[in-house]
């Protein structure tokens, strides 16, 4: 008897020690995270809300700390947060957001000095050069002393291009004239000298834009000006750039000898208000359902059209390694991203690799397998 009740008690430990062994199976992206599975190749960052830098939720502090080793913050460290009037800044949050990357042993990346947009109202009424010259100065010089040795790359100046590859008319170019760029950079490795200063923008793969960045970045190297980077914002759509696109670009920059960060990404499932033939970009899509087609879930079809998508990206990425410093998503999950509300309100949108529940999407899982 006793015998027997003991075969029976070993047999269920083997039982459930093998489903166990299968559930794990089951579940390849729980066993390994992306900072892991990327380790060897390139940062994996993502960017943080204030709520995240402030830690409310517990369990997506841990989801990333599990999944990313380098942060980005999302809006705090913008000019209107982090020097909101000319004699005053706020650290408050920049500080709290430091003591995260370091808590979690990340590299931390600072974002942004130079932005025509969420720009401090005050910088935009200042038309003489020399006072502008010296606020400049003030602004690039306070904010990256203050973190020197602590912030380990920063986007100095956030999309200084036009289309056309033309430098963008704003209130630095307005006052200080083209010579801004070589200025501030300048004045940003004169702050600190071992940090990567980065030049970030968006259609970094468009043919004009991109000569306008190459050129940007050689007028600087001529003057010997330190410049580390290329930003490329990663904000793509599920069938363009194209994987050529993307590859050319990513040679070109690195052919200038800096690094090549892919800075914001994340891939748009929804219509363009801007590809309607026709359509006035003014008008009010809120409510279309044309242009919000998925407002309760993403059909199975197009989660692996996304999965595919990210797949083939991140085998190009892999291919270029040695060109790429760091992959930073815009956001950690889907309900967190910008593109619910740009450029149409209101809108449900599924760009990034966790969804609404922060569950690792089919995306996520295409990116580990590439390295399995
Ligand atoms: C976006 C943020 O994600 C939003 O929360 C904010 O309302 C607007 O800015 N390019 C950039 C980022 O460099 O700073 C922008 O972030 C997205 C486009």
């Amino acid at each position: 008897m006793k015998t027997l009740k003991q075969f029976i008690f070993i047999v269920s430990i083997l039982i459930l020690a093998n489903s166990c062994k299968e559930n794990n199976d089951e579940k390849p992206s729980t066993v390994i995270a992306l900072k892991e599975a990327y380790n060897e190749n390139f940062y994996i960052g993502t960017a943080l809300s204030e709520n995240q830098i402030l830690e409310k939720d517990s369990l997506v502090t841990a989801l990333i700390s599990k999944e990313f080793n380098s942060i980005t913050s999302e809006n705090i460290m913008k000019s209107m947060f982090i020097h909101p009037t000319k004699d005053a800044f706020d650290f408050k949050l920049t500080d709290k957001y430091i003591a995260f990357g370091k808590k979690h042993d990340m590299f931390i990346h600072g974002h942004t000095l130079i932005w025509h947009s969420q720009l401090a109202p005050w910088f935009s009424e200042i038309k003489d050069s020399t006072e502008m010259a010296l606020a400049t100065e003030n602004h690039i010089k306070t904010i990256v002393s203050r973190y020197k040795g602590k912030i380990n790359s920063w986007d100095v100046v956030n999309e200084a291009l036009n289309e056309d590859g033309t430098l963008r008319k704003t209130a630095f170019l307005d006052a200080l004239g083209e010579g801004y760029l070589a200025l501030v950079f300048k004045w940003a490795s004169e702050a600190d000298s071992n940090t990567d200063l980065y030049y970030n923008d968006y259609n970094m793969t468009d043919v004009a834009k991109r000569k306008g960045a190459i050129r940007l970045v050689k007028k600087l190297q001529e003057k010997g000006i330190k410049i580390d980077g290329v930003g490329m914002q990663g904000h793509w759509h599920i069938d363009s750039p194209s994987i050529e696109e993307i590859e050319e670009s990513i040679l070109d920059y690195a052919s200038l000898g800096v690094k090549v960060a892919i800075t914001e990404l994340d891939i748009n499932l929804l219509p363009s208000p801007w590809d309607l033939v026709g359509a006035d970009v003014n008008q009010n899509f809120e409510g279309s359902e044309k242009m919000n087609p998925y407002p309760k879930s993403l059909p199975d079809s197009i989660q692996t059209k996304l999965a595919n998508r990210y797949q083939d990206i991140f085998k190009l990425f892999l291919k270029h390694q040695d060109k790429i410093s760091r992959v930073t998503f815009w956001g950690v999950n889907d309900g967190q991203s910008w593109l619910n509300d740009w450029p149409i309100e209101g809108r449900t949108n599924y760009p990034l690799l966790f969804d609404r529940e922060f569950k690792p999407k089919q995306a996520y899982d295409s990116i580990i397998s590439l390295k399995k």
